[in-house]
């Protein structure tokens, strides 16, 4: 029988993947992974079990109508003492992690590789495991970890901005804040063969897989995840749907990555981008104003996935609109970078 991998995401936003056979339901494989998840009756009658399968294949045996009603069903909710996966799968429990794992969450000693500022506020970080043989971290594009600040006892949460089959090495994009426990590391002390840890992964902002057309709004390092998510988009040939991604900072200065969007394009993601900043400059010829007034019915049409990341008032401005030109709440995954 096949064995799959499922990616296992809780409240608090841990995540583990396990190993499962499709002979074991999801509770079985679990608890061969030393993971208790919640159960009573173990026969499909209390719904003790229940989850949300995110993506997937998956065949549920059998179970009561009080349980699971088919409304449920249909809407891939799932009783993990009844189902065996059928493919790789994506699945979420309405509770923290700390009820099923016994256990901190992994972590990594790396060490840093590059440090470079590649805009006025926003700095590059690559860092890279130093034990090349440990089992590498298993993430979801768009998930984060925690890293340690040198020096420091403080540690700080920043999303992957490369995919997850990019393992030994990790980057990030961090904002340089004028005061700041990681911003003044990342300034005025970070080199290379410095130590961090990193810890995770964590997060419910991941890539789902893309049924519709996709429409993404970035604000500032908030286009960190996005850059995580088109690189495995490429790498899964999960390109069938357009993607629009709405890029905002603060003036042209702070802009990263840009021209290197296109890249996405050659390599076969139907990628628009529109860019707004928020002061332009006598150079500047796009747009002015904040990323959330470039939203318009055009990009929401029949139908779009959305990803919002970036700082909490975009959020909220964007969900507000969305909210209000009819976009279902359940297809809108966000990150806010709130700080610590
Ligand atoms: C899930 C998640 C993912 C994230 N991903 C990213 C990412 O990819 N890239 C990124 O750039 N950021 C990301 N962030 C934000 C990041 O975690 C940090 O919050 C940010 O980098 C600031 O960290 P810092 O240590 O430099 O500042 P902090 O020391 O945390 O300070 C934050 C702010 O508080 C102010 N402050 C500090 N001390 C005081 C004080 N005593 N009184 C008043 N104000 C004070 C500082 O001036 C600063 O403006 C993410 C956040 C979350 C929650
Ligand atoms: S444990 Fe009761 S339905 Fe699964």
């Amino acid at each position: 029988m096949s064995k799959h991998n499922v990616t296992l995401v809780f409240e608090d936003g841990r995540s583990e993947r396990i190993l499962a056979d499709e002979n074991d339901t999801i509770y079985m494989a679990c608890l061969r992974n030393k993971i208790r998840i919640l159960v009573d009756c173990l026969e499909g009658a209390c719904a003790t079990c229940k989850g949300f399968c995110v993506e997937g294949e998956y065949d549920l045996a059998d179970f009561s109508d009080e349980a699971l009603t088919v409304e449920e069903a249909a809407q891939r909710e799932v009783l993990t003492c009844q189902m065996h996966v059928r493919s790789d799968c994506v699945i979420e429990f309405p509770y923290e992690s700390k009820v099923a794992i016994k256990g901190e969450p992994k972590s990594w000693e790396c060490k840093v590789a590059v440090v470079e500022p590649v805009s006025s506020t926003v700095h590059r970080l690559e860092i890279e495991a130093i034990d090349t043989d440990a089992e590498h971290p298993v993430f979801l594009p768009g998930q984060y970890v925690h890293l340690s600040v040198p020096g420091t006892e403080d540690k700080r949460s920043y999303s992957f901005a490369n995919p997850p089959h990019e393992t030994g090495t990790y980057s990030f994009f961090i904002k340089v804040l004028e005061q700041g426990v990681m911003s003044e590391y990342v300034r005025d002390r970070a080199k290379p063969g410095d130590e961090i840890t990193m810890t995770g992964p964590f997060g419910h902002f991941y890539l789902r897989n893309p049924e519709r057309p996709i429409l993404m709004v970035a604000g500032g390092t908030g286009l960190a995840p996005m850059l995580s998510m088109f690189d495995h988009m490429i790498e899964t040939g999960m390109t069938s749907q357009p993607v629009n991604l709405l890029v905002g900072a603060n003036d042209p200065a702070e802009l990263f990555q840009i021209d290197e969007l296109d890249e996405y394009k050659a390599k076969g993601i139907s990628l628009t981008t529109e860019v707004a900043v928020v002061e332009g400059d006598d150079s500047w010829g796009g747009e002015t104003g904040h990323v959330t007034d470039l939203l318009r019915e055009d990009l929401i049409g029949d139908g779009v996935d959305v990803y919002l990341c970036g700082p909490p008032p975009m959020i909220e401005a964007a969900e507000s609109w969305l909210a209000q030109n009819g976009v279902d709440g359940k297809m809108v995954h966000a990150e806010k970078f709130v700080p610590s």
